[in-house]
């Protein structure tokens, strides 16, 4: 069929099987020309393997230090003329590379907050792998089943104490708006959104897989947050979804704890604000992250998902070194991102930003093409009024 961008709001509701590919190909292409992270991970399991910060983890693992790698994610193949999802297409494409590279590749495909799927990672883990050295945990979810309650949780962005009002683009339209979100009326709100983007899940995988006798001697663990710009702390870092980032990095300590006797450790990285399916979401972010790039590139410091998990592995996690922390515990990869420099500029962008110099001083046109890359979409190579294949197998799920 011939797939092109259909957009409906925040989402594409279609991706390009072949220019996924040509995304994920990028990837590795860049992470190989970073050249071998020296002493890096062997057998990574990655959560939330397929798109974003998780599938650039399990490039880097992959192509940067030959590690045999297990995804797991949460997509769909395509149905009945139409396109699978663009994690599954970057999947269908990740392993057929890493299987031309002579690297161990499997996937998963089925919801990780189950105990299910938890079950059946372990299996392919005893069965393929014996141990894992490296558990990412990469999710970014709307709602959680809970797998021993039954209950289904589901997230919401909003402020706690006081209504908050900023603007915010719709980045399709290009139209700069002020929007007013109300606080939580209800504390379950808060707690719905903990329960889904906090650290339970987590601790779940690494409790289990321990149990399961399934983690090496030395064992890392690593999951994301985010913290960003006072601008965007009611939204985000003071907001509901930013409770659970609290939760998550708190959870740190516990699962410290639980790997002492292998001598294992867990970290949270907090990464730099990009674009993905999950972050297109968050009103004013994408006005932010526009600026943000804009004052980024010029100052010759951008970086995209594969560029900081690349510098997340060679320079922290694997470096040789101890590895830095702040003064909460935190690996910070949005070190670049917070310099007193950019945000100064960025704010003051802040200050003028309209409709009318959107294009002009930001970067939504850097926003934009991201957000295409994503499902494939304004890559050069591709022809996208030419037929393409829409069915696609990720090799290793039958
Ligand atoms: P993403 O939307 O690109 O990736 C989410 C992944 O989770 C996908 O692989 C998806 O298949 C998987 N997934 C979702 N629900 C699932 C389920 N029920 N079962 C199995 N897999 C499931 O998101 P992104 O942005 O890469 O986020 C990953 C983490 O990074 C999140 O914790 C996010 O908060 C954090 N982060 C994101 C930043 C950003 O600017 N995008 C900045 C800093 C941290
Ligand atoms: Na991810």
């Amino acid at each position: 069929m011939i797939i092109q961008p259909r957009v409906r709001g925040f989402i594409c509701l279609t991706s390009h099987p072949e220019g996924t590919a040509a995304h994920v190909k990028q990837q590795i292409d860049y992470v190989k020309s970073k050249g071998k992270i020296e002493n890096g991970p062997k057998k990574v399991l990655v959560i939330g393997a397929s798109t974003g910060f998780g599938l650039a983890s399990r490039i880097t693992a992959a192509f940067g230090s030959d590690a045999a790698t297990i995804g797991v994610f949460f997509e769909k193949p395509a149905v009945e003329g139409k396109p699978g999802t663009a994690g599954w297409y970057n999947s269908a494409a990740f392993e057929k590379e890493a299987q031309a590279a002579g690297l161990y590749a499997k996937s998963i495909n089925g919801d990780a907050f189950s105990d299910e799927v938890k079950q059946q990672t372990i299996d392919l883990i005893k069965q393929d792998l014996g141990q894992v050295d490296l558990v990412v945990y990469s999710l970014a979810s709307p709602r959680r089943t809970h797998p021993k309650t039954g209950v289904a949780h589901a997230s919401v962005l909003k402020p706690i104490d006081q209504p908050f009002t900023d603007k915010t683009v719709d980045f399709h339209s290009g139209v700069v708006s002020d929007i007013s979100i109300q606080p939580v009326e209800n504390p379950s709100d808060i707690e719905n959104t903990v329960a889904v983007m906090g650290g339970e899940d987590w601790k779940f995988w690494i409790e289990e897989l321990k149990a399961a006798g399934v983690l090496a001697e030395g064992v890392k663990t690593v999951a994301y947050s985010y913290i960003g710009p006072e601008l965007t702390y009611p939204i985000y870092r003071n907001g509901t979804i930013g409770r659970a980032k609290d939760d998550l990095e708190g959870t740190v300590s516990v699962l410290n704890d639980l790997l002492k006797d292998l001598n294992g450790i867990s970290y949270v990285s907090v990464n730099k604000a990009l674009v993905t399916q999950s972050s297109s979401a968050i009103p004013v972010v994408p006005l932010y992250i526009s600026l943000l790039y804009k004052v980024m590139k010029e100052k010759g410091i951008h970086e995209g998902t594969i560029e900081q998990m690349q510098r997340l592995f060679a320079d922290r996690l694997y470096s040789g070194k101890a590895v830095e922390l702040d003064e909460k515990g935190r690996i910070r990869v949005d070190d670049w991102e917070m310099r007193e420099d950019v945000q100064a500029e960025v704010a003051a962008l802040w200050e003028q930003i309209s409709t009318e110099n959107l294009e002009e001083i930001s970067d939504i046109a850097g926003y934009r093409n991201d957000f295409f890359n994503l499902f494939g979409f304004n890559f050069d190579s591709v022809d996208y009024d030419a037929d393409t294949n829409e069915v696609v197998d990720v090799p290793s799920i039958k």
